[in-house]
């Protein structure tokens, strides 16, 4: 079942609920892999009813950033997520989550007044680390609009990649912090056979470009390995991811070795810690992260 307004899929999930129906959800932006699909039979094998969201979501781009060209591939993706065993898909337009973006967009207005019925979710500290630090204002857009697929959806579960540990983590906090009544869980990151993480944006590469962005999982990989030898010297296991990704052109933002729930920097690197990287390779943006 595909619906498109929020009142129509609300009816629904309520009469579904009012039914003792247990209810997953797991927000996408579409042009889905077999990482998203991989949420979803997670989702189908944890819960009565699975609901699935696609939207390219304007606020959690930059203004430099990729919103224009985003993958929109709406039938290919019904098709996978219903193999899936998706019940109920929620695609609604950016006016229908936004509706005040008109008057947004609209640039007789001062920016006050563009922004004036703007409510957004808001985190502290964790949302200017890592992937936070190059891209400000993204998680702000992440938070609001998961929020407003809950409060549309109102799922008892939900499901999200460890891939984004940033935003899987945020989520969980906000979860945490606003009350919500919500299982969250997170999944494993599916890779190609050659060890790129599956994402989206893979398909903005060339075949070049692509080998070379296996230079993210090797980094990973070698970090990893050197940690279980006895390397502790957090700068020393960065230096092998830096010099590893600037050796296959690269162009590093970060390599971090971090707090798994807090995501500070550690010193030492110990168990349990997450690996973080990001960089461009030609002009997309790549992230991946392995935990030591
Ligand atoms: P999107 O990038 O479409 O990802 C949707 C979900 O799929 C996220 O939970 C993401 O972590 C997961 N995912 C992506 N690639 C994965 C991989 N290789 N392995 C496992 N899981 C993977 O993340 C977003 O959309 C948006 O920020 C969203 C949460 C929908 C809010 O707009």
């Amino acid at each position: 079942m595909k619906e498109s307004t929020v009142s129509e899929i609300k009816d629904l999930i309520l009469s579904l609920k009012k039914n003792g129906k247990i209810i997953s959800f797991v927000p996408t932006m579409g042009n889905l892999h077999q990482g998203h699909v991989s949420l979803v039979e997670r989702a189908r094998k944890e819960s009565d009813i699975v609901v699935v969201s696609i939207f390219v979501n304007p606020t959690q781009f930059g203004p430099n950033e990729d919103f224009n060209n985003y993958p929109r591939t709406l039938d290919e993706d019904l098709k996978k997520i219903k193999e899936a065993g998706c019940d109920i898909v929620f695609t609604p337009e950016v006016l229908e989550m936004y509706p005040t973006e008109n008057e947004r967009l609209n640039n007789n207005k001062s920016e006050l007044d563009k922004n004036i019925s703007r409510t957004m979710v808001s985190a502290f500290q964790k949302n200017k680390v890592l992937c936070g630090k190059f891209r400000p204002g993204h998680f702000d857009g992440v938070l609001t609009i998961v929020l407003k697929l809950f409060n549309i959806c109102m799922p008892d579960k939900t499901y999200f990649g460890l891939k984004d540990y940033q935003q899987y983590i945020l989520i969980k906090d906000m979860v945490k912090m606003l009350n919500l009544d919500i299982e969250v869980i997170g999944c494993p990151i599916i890779r190609d056979k050659d060890g790129l993480a599956l994402s989206s944006r893979n398909s903005y590469m060339s075949v070049e470009q692509r080998k070379k962005a296996l230079s993210l999982s090797k980094a990973l990989n070698s970090i990893k390995n050197a940690f279980k030898e006895g390397e502790k010297d957090n700068k020393k296991l960065k230096g092998l991811g830096l010099s590893i990704m600037s050796d296959d052109d690269i162009n590093i933002q970060y390599v971090e070795i971090v707090d798994s729930e807090t995501l500070i920097p550690v010193r030492e690197a110990g168990e349990g810690n997450l690996v973080a990287i990001a960089g461009y390779c030609g002009n997309t943006r790549l992230i991946d992260n392995i935990i030591l």
